[in-house]
């Protein structure tokens, strides 16, 4: 559960970084970002465009000196509106561990529309050692507790594939 303060403020070094709704234009850079960011999964890029245009107003692009540098896809959840699910989250390696991964959520979390989230949920792979420090940092920061629960299962969800999914 994230705190009850809805105005959350930005790591202090994120300054010259602009956090942003996307809109059409951004979905083939969004697409180019992930694409430098494994392990994450490459969307189709029209998968990106139906994020950048209707799900912007829960999805964040940081852009830094006119360059996307980071993204985040999320939405609030149709059963659950009061959470807010983060599927990905992407910074340019260029640009990583000064507060922009962070920056995306408060950003997001400061917007009108999610006013009465009260609760992330987002799944991480196990085997993601740097996803998990960054969620619990980031809950961290919050004050937030973490609860943890397998969601989707390597074996029954992802078939052959090597990964399994906690929340
Ligand atoms: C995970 C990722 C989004 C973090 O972005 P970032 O901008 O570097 O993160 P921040 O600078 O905002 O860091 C926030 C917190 O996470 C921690 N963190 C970030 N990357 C970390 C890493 N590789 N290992 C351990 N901790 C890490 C930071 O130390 C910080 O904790 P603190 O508040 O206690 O200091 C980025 O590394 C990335 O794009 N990774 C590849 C894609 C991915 O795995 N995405 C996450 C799954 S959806």
């Amino acid at each position: 559960m994230v705190s009850d303060s809805q105005r959350f403020s930005m790591p202090r070094n994120v300054q010259r970084v602009s956090f942003q709704r996307p809109t059409e234009i951004h979905a083939a850079e969004v697409w180019e970002l992930i694409a430098k960011c494994p392990p994450l999964d490459r969307n189709s890029l029209y998968c990106e465009l139906l994020l950048c245009t209707d799900f912007a107003d829960t999805c964040v692009l940081a852009e830094h000196a006119g360059a996307v540098v980071g993204w985040m896809s999320a939405y609030r959840r149709p059963s659950e509106p009061s959470t807010l699910f983060i599927w990905q989250i992407a910074v340019h390696p260029e640009i990583r561990n000064a507060g922009v991964g962070k920056g995306l959520i408060i950003s997001a979390l400061n917007r009108p529309c999610c006013e009465s989230v009260t609760h992330i949920k987002a799944t991480v792979t196990l085997s993601n050692r740097a996803s998990m420090s960054f969620f619990a940092g980031v809950a961290r920061n919050l004050r937030a507790p973490i609860r943890q629960a397998l969601c989707f299962d390597r074996d029954i969800h992802f078939k052959d594939s090597r990964r399994a999914s906690i929340r």
